[in-house]
């Protein structure tokens, strides 16, 4: 809800205002971001009542410092000294700008907005400021989500002057707040180690998060959060934020002169000019900014509920998604019919539900240096095509998916030999290649065009209900011929982008959309307004990914995050990991194999079947559930929960020798209810005891000889089954569970999950004497 009240502008969700006080001089100051307050509005505002030394003063009519004032949104040369948002050389050819307020407006709703955006905005208000020297006007937008707890915010730079100007930065949202001890956590890695959580103070200076790969990029992905010390995920106040844009970006956080943070967000500047006609305005995109003073969990669970909401495409809302099988690790470009349909039967029969054909299956693209570009079927590998592929794989009542790389070429294609000049390059410069692969220039209008085209010749020639965008390499030699100013380079590549990616989702609104760039190398909330999944990184080790996913869960809800259960041990890590762990991983998110399934032991397929029947009964749950993360121990804890079902998950990296006693406790549980709690926990294969296993079970055979071994293809461990019946008191203080091992003895109640175990609890309520 938005409304004004004399000079203030009150921003409201269910539980949070955001302030602001339009002063006299027509500055935006801003007064207040926190939980909802009634409080007069007045005395929210900071007080300024003596002079203080080495600043400068607005105007005699309004003798106040912008340096020292908590702003809106600022601008360069009128005494403000901290970082700026806005670096504009006017049509005066001055640098100053003094944009003053000049009219608000308050819709229902979201804007129309040429960039991806939120959608069903409770209602938004675009205050109007204007720089009268120079005839230029900012608008200021902010939209409330009442429900989900988020402000959005965005600016559109105008220009009426007959002369033109020309932007070199222009962030989406600047805030100013005056509070202690902060610590900034950022989400950073590089590929296969995308989104590790990292947290510092916040301390004098500017500190920048940013990427300029031509991608939001894995390097540092563009959502950050502010906390105050001692945060916990339960505890404390923090404030998170985060860029609906896929390209480069850039946010800054500078602790100033008496203990000013400023924070903004938004394209970066790296390489950025934009000259503006008569007339001509600049869109920037949108920041999403919430609040919890509970902690980082309900801060998390703000942001998925947003995405959920008004993110991810309308047809794809609280939809279930598929689980799939691809077969890019069990066949990198080496398959044919016969394989695939082998890999096809094997899945269906495990209850898998799409089939998605990886990178190889175009062109002469039998390997990663040649075939990108030429988006059409290799006969080789396919006589009869997609169309007769997918029927096939229909007949095993499964849909089919299929990988495409759309924005690049390789040198070896038919698209090089008749358009090098679709490539992006520097006109006499040998471009760089990234994976043996250039960049097609997206910011020409004619090369979109020719891939909107080739996608849609191949969507239409099969029965495609999934298709899986890829991108491979960063960007260099950045230069496009069709533009004049090449510091327009980066932003036009990511509206070329977006111009096809709407064209594809406008026309097949019921393909589902997974994005992906060598993993989560595009992991953001642009990409998400078109495709309501992100492979979230090549790294499907578990081990690795509980950090992974972790990181994510803190801005991007379960919904979002893709995940597949592959070999061990892993091609990546070279580490062996419980197939149980694998699953119990990947079902925290959006749950896929990439195995191949022939190379499987029987009691492995046995345990696939069951997993997956087991993710199918808890889908919504996994996917859709509320979320919580528990503090950092031993154990990495998870929780999923609905009104009545919780699931924890429960990952042991390491073991200790002769562990603790533990208890189990859950969160967010309904008081005054009684629970059934249940055990599901990794079956062991024996394999994994080796000469161990004559004390386990009195067999007479050595543990490598034929017969262990024949035997290890089909005999696994039974892990302690728990079952308890508790109160909702029990599980929010913690129950025991049975002991772990205790490099003793082995019952058939002892817990045994050794390094890389994992378990799962489920409390289901009991309604009624039943479940
Ligand atoms: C990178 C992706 O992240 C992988 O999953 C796979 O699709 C390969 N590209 C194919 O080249």
């Amino acid at each position: 809800m938005i409304r004004v009240e004399d000079s203030f502008i009150i921003l409201e969700t269910k539980d949070l205002s955001y302030i602001i006080d339009i002063l006299p001089s027509g500055k935006l100051e801003h007064v207040y971001l926190g939980p909802k307050t009634k409080s007069k509005l007045s005395d929210l505002k900071i007080k300024l009542d003596t002079m203080v030394g080495s600043q400068v003063l607005y105007s005699d009519l309004e003798p106040i410092s912008l340096d020292l004032l908590p702003l809106e949104y600022s601008s360069i040369g009128k005494g403000d000294y901290r970082s700026m948002p806005l670096e504009v050389k006017m049509p005066n050819g001055s640098f100053v700008a003094d944009f003053c307020y000049l009219k608000h407006e308050i819709k229902d709703g979201s804007l129309d907005y040429k960039l991806p955006h939120a959608k069903n905005a409770t209602n938004t208000i675009i205050v109007t400021l204007v720089d009268k020297v120079n005839n230029v006007y900012l608008d200021l937008i902010y939209s409330s989500f009442y429900e989900t707890n988020v402000f959005t915010r965005k600016v559109v730079l105008t220009n009426k002057n007959e002369n033109s100007l020309s932007i070199r930065k222009i962030m989406s949202m600047m805030l100013d707040i005056y509070d202690k001890d902060y610590d900034i956590i950022t989400f950073d890695g590089g590929w296969i180690k995308e989104t590790n959580k990292h947290k510092r103070p916040v301390s004098y200076g500017l500190f920048s998060i940013s990427s300029q790969t031509g991608a939001s990029s894995n390097r540092h992905n563009a959502g950050f959060i502010l906390s105050k010390k001692n945060t916990t995920e339960d505890y404390g106040t923090a404030i998170g934020f985060n860029l609906v844009y896929s390209g480069n970006h850039y946010s800054s956080i500078e602790l100033a002169n008496h203990g000013s943070i400023r924070v903004m967000s938004g394209i970066n500047p790296h390489c950025f000019e934009w000259d503006l006609a008569e007339n001509e305005n600049f869109m920037t995109p949108e920041v999403v900014i919430s609040y919890s003073n509970q902690g980082l969990n309900k801060l998390s669970h703000n942001m998925h509920n947003f995405i959920n909401n008004h993110i991810i495409p309308e047809n794809f809302k609280e939809s279930l998604r598929p689980i799939v099988i691809n077969n890019w690790e069990s066949h990198m470009f080496d398959y044919n019919m016969r394989k695939l349909l082998k890999l096809a039967k094997r899945s269906a029969k495990l209850g898998i539900e799409m089939f998605v054909l990886d990178d190889g299956w175009f062109g002469n693209r039998d390997n990663d240096d040649r075939g990108l570009g030429d988006y059409f079927v290799n006969k080789k590998k396919l006589p009869k095509g997609l169309s007769k592929l997918s029927k096939r794989i229909n007949k095993y009542n499964m849909d089919f998916g299929l990988w495409f790389e759309p924005e690049m070429i390789n040198v070896d294609s038919n698209l090089y030999r008749s358009n090098s000049n679709y490539v992006v390059q520097v006109p006499g410069l040998e471009p760089s290649k990234g994976r043996n692969q250039l960049v097609l220039d997206l910011c020409n209008k004619e090369v979109v065009s020719y891939i909107k085209n080739e996608l849609f010749k191949v969507i239409d020639s099969a029965n495609i209900k999934y298709i899986k965008w890829d991108m491979n390499r960063s960007i260099s030699d950045m230069y496009s011929e069709s533009i004049s100013n090449q510091g327009m380079f980066f932003h036009k590549y990511i509206l070329g982008l977006y111009d096809i990616l709407e064209s594809i989702t406008k026309k097949y609104p019921n393909i589902l959309l997974e994005t992906c760039s060598s993993g989560g190398n595009r992991f953001d909330l642009g990409m998400l307004t078109f495709g309501p999944q992100i492979w979230a990184s090549d790294n499907t080790d578990p081990i690795s990914r509980l950090k992974i996913q972790r990181g994510l869960s803190y801005l991007y809800p379960l919904s979002t995050i893709s995940a597949h259960v592959s070999q061990s041990p892993h091609s990546q890590t070279l580490r062996h990991t419980p197939l149980e762990t694998r699953f119990n991983v990947a079902s925290f998110g959006v749950l896929g194999y990439e195995l191949d399934f022939k190379e499987l032991k029987p009691y492995e397929l046995k345990m696939i079947k069951e997993q997956i029947r087991f993710y199918k009964e808890h889908r919504r749950l996994f996917q859709f559930g509320t979320f919580y993360r528990f503090d950092l121990d031993d154990i990495e804890t998870y929780q999923v929960s609905n009104s009545n079902t919780h699931i924890l998950g429960r990952f042991q990296v390491l073991s200790s020798p002769s562990p603790n006693i533990e208890k189990v406790s859950f969160k967010g549980i309904k008081e005054d209810k009684m629970y059934d709690v249940l055990s599901r926990r990794s079956k062991l294969n024996i394999d994994r005891f080796g000469h161990l296993i004559k004390h386990a079970i009195k067999i007479p055979f050595k543990h490598d000889g034929f017969v262990m071994r024949n035997v290890a293809r089909y005999y696994v461990l039974e892990n302690a089954k728990e079952k308890y019946t508790l109160d909702s008191n029990a599980l929010l203080n913690g129950f025991y569970i049975n002991q772990q091992f205790m490099g003793t003895y082995y019952n058939e109640k002892t817990r045994l999950l050794g390094d890389y175990g994992s378990e799962l609890y489920i409390a289901k309520e009991i309604r009624n004497g039943k479940n």
